[in-house]
């Protein structure tokens, strides 16, 4: 299975929720496959807490490889190289989860050629014989990441593949809109895919929205004073009015993650380790989980 994160808005939660996905992908028994398509700023290798690579591969990362100037990119074995003991330590109850970061110092890309979709497509279907979950953590907006994940699953060497694609957005009215506008909006994901030559009801049906950071509104209001709470209850019910009204409502909705203090202060893996210490709240990780769960359940992705 192909998974591609994407946002309109940077800072949407889709990177931090990506590899807690895939993390919690790798801890129910699949092995995952990592790709840092976020050209302009790779954090992967930060997040995963891996020193060597926290700004991108050194040599013959995912640009140099896209670029043509190596056969293979670069990976990396996220368990033997973290500097995290704890994320270490799990590697006996995990399967594989390999990172491929992009190169050090390397930009957003402004074009994309022929070349690159066919050698991006060219490694999505070599690493899907490897691994059973492949996510790409694609640049935010109309990217030049994001025409190259659609063109490259537009060939046929990708057509037969499962693909699903997660909009990640936070919850708040200028994220709703923007996130139906990459989806449904001029130059977004329906209408360049219908141009690369997906069929543009199939891609929708492959779409569903990651809601971020999502404040509990009954936990907030037993801390509130009660014109607070009404007012917040209010908002809520208006945005999942808006959320309906552009498509985004509960049937194209994969899941939801709650606040979690520890993402605010600090980009990392959520471990069990970190909940069992009373350092995460459960329902955090409960969530990672559950979104792991919704990804691989076939019920999910039938047509709304
Ligand atoms: N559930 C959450 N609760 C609180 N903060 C979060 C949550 N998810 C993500 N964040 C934080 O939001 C910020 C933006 O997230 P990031 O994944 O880097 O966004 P993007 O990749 O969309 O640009 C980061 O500081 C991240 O730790
Ligand atoms: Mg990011």
């Amino acid at each position: 299975m192909l998974v591609f994160s994407t946002s309109d808005k940077g800072g949407a939660g889709r990177s931090v929720t990506s590899c807690n996905l895939a993390y919690r992908l790798c801890l129910s028994g699949k092995d995952v496959a990592y790709l840092d398509f976020t050209f302009g700023s790779p954090t992967a290798g930060a997040l995963f807490e891996i020193d060597d690579v926290a700004r991108g591969a050194t040599s013959g990362g995912l640009h140099s490889y896209l670029l043509g100037s190596v056969g293979f990119p670069a990976g990396v074995d996220v368990h033997a190289m973290t500097d995290r003991a704890a994320l270490r330590s799990s590697a006996s109850r995990a399967a594989k989860l390999v990172l491929f970061p992009g190169d050090k110092g390397g930009a957003e890309f402004l074009t994309v050629n022929d070349g690159m979709v066919h050698r991006c497509a060219d490694l999505l279907s070599q690493l899907e014989r490897t691994f059973e979950v492949v996510v790409v953590d694609l640049s935010a907006g109309r990217s030049a990441a994001l025409e190259l994940a659609l063109r490259a699953t537009a060939l046929p060497q990708l057509r037969a593949h499962t693909v699903r694609w997660l909009v990640f957005h936070r919850w708040s009215r200028q994220h709703i809109l923007a996130a139906a506008g990459l989806v449904h909006g001029p130059n977004g994901l329906l209408r360049v895919g219908r141009e690369w030559g997906h069929d543009a009801v199939c891609l929708l049906e492959s779409v569903r929205y990651v809601r971020t950071a999502v404040p509990s509104v009954a936990a907030l209001s037993m801390m509130s004073h009660p014109a607070q709470a009404a007012w917040l209850a209010e908002q809520d019910e208006v945005l999942k009015r808006l959320a309906s009204s552009n498509r985004l409502g509960a049937s194209a909705l994969l899941g939801t993650t709650p606040v979690e203090p520890v993402l605010q202060w600090r980009e990392q893996v959520i471990l069990d380790v970190d909940v069992d210490a009373h350092i995460a709240n459960p329902a955090t990780a409960d969530a990672f989980v559950e979104l792991a769960h919704r990804l691989l359940d076939d019920g999910t992705w039938e047509s709304f």
